[in-house]
């Protein structure tokens, strides 16, 4: 039933069809020859313009033409496309020869670790931990460490006000009143947390953390208090460690002690770090004053009991010979990963 007009196009169509090696090429194809304006369509269109013995045979060569041509493309089509796919998955298929990503490992922040390692020397020791409110009350902060309102003691502590009578705790000191006026002798604790204090620069922040100890008894003197930071001191500083007390002043102890440690970087023989003396100073401490015992309803003629703060930003910049306290708080991963 062919004829020579439409074979030469459909024999054309069939070797493109043949020879092409793309869905997008046989697309193509189907546009030339069965597309609006293909060959094939113009044959269909234009029978009309044939002679009524030509118009039949034509017609039903082209009709046969187009159906055998549009189920060609469609198979060959379909078997294209599933050859472009399995293609692409072989293109996008992960290579799992590839060595893996690890996960970047944190390790604890300087400060968390040396007041890790504070707590657990004293909880060792039969301290157990107490806290208290950053947002302080006047009369805890001060009053009841006996600075009052207009103790000079206070031009010591910049504070920051948040009313009168409310303040960010300038020390971890409001936790002794704290925890004595919630239980009775003896009391045996340590104190983590953050205080505030109107001061910056490379050995000031404004937010920095202390860690305050309290131990009230029967029979508690300074020699227990001394014992206890020398042990302290080796245990923290390394077993060849020593400490001195140097007389001092602080309105909530009597007597009153700042307590140094041997420069562990030239054992006591001078150095920029001790400034040439020797010692640097770790803590405030001494026996606490009577007064502050009668605050939270101890009798300061049955229990005596001594105290001691220090800060932690402090022995950590000088355990690990940290210049400038900021670089603890700006999370620069350089500075961190260096405590691995
Ligand atoms: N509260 C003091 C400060 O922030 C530190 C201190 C000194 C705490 C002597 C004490 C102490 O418990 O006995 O500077």
């Amino acid at each position: 039933m062919s004829h020579p007009r439409v074979e030469a196009v459909a024999g054309e169509a069939r070797a493109a069809i043949d020879r092409a090696a793309s869905s997008a090429e046989l697309e193509g194809i189907r546009v030339k020859y069965l597309g609006r304006s293909g060959d094939l369509t113009q044959i269909l269109k234009s029978l009309g313009a044939l002679s009524p013995e030509e118009r039949p045979q034509v017609g039903a060569a082209a009709n046969e033409a187009k159906r055998e041509l549009e189920a060609l493309l469609d198979a060959r089509l379909e078997a294209t496309r599933a050859a472009e796919r399995r293609r692409q998955r072989e293109r996008e298929r992960p290579d799992l020869t590839l060595p893996g990503r690890r996960p970047a490992r944190g390790v604890v922040h300087p400060l968390s670790r040396v007041r890790d390692e504070i707590v657990t020397i004293f909880t060792g020791l039969g301290f157990s931990v107490a806290e208290g409110p950053e947002i302080e009350t006047d009369a805890y902060n001060f009053e009841a460490l006996n600075i009052p309102r207009d103790h000079p003691a206070r031009d010591m502590q910049d504070t920051f006000y948040l009313s009168p009578e409310t303040l960010l705790r300038t020390h971890t000191s409001p936790v002794q009143i704290r925890a004595m006026r919630l239980q009775k002798p003896p009391v045996r604790i340590i104190c983590p947390g953050v205080v505030y204090r109107r001061d910056a620069d490379i050995t000031h922040s404004p937010m920095f953390h202390q860690v305050e100890g309290l131990a009230v008894d029967r029979d508690v003197t300074m020699a227990d208090l001394k014992g206890t930071l020398d042990l302290f001191a080796r245990e923290m500083f390394g077993p060849r460690s020593k400490i001195r007390f140097r007389p001092s002043f602080f309105p909530f102890t009597e007597p009153s002690a700042e307590v140094d440690v041997v420069c562990f970087l030239c054992a006591g023989a001078g150095c920029r770090v001790c400034t040439q003396s020797g010692w640097l100073e770790i803590l405030g401490s001494g026996m606490v004053h009577p007064q502050v015992l009668k605050n939270v309803g101890y009798d300061p003629e049955e229990v005596t009991g001594w105290a001691f703060g220090m800060g932690v930003e402090r022995i950590a910049m000088l355990k690990y010979g940290v210049d400038d306290i900021r670089l603890f708080f700006e999370n620069d991963l350089r500075f961190l990963s260096q405590f691995a």
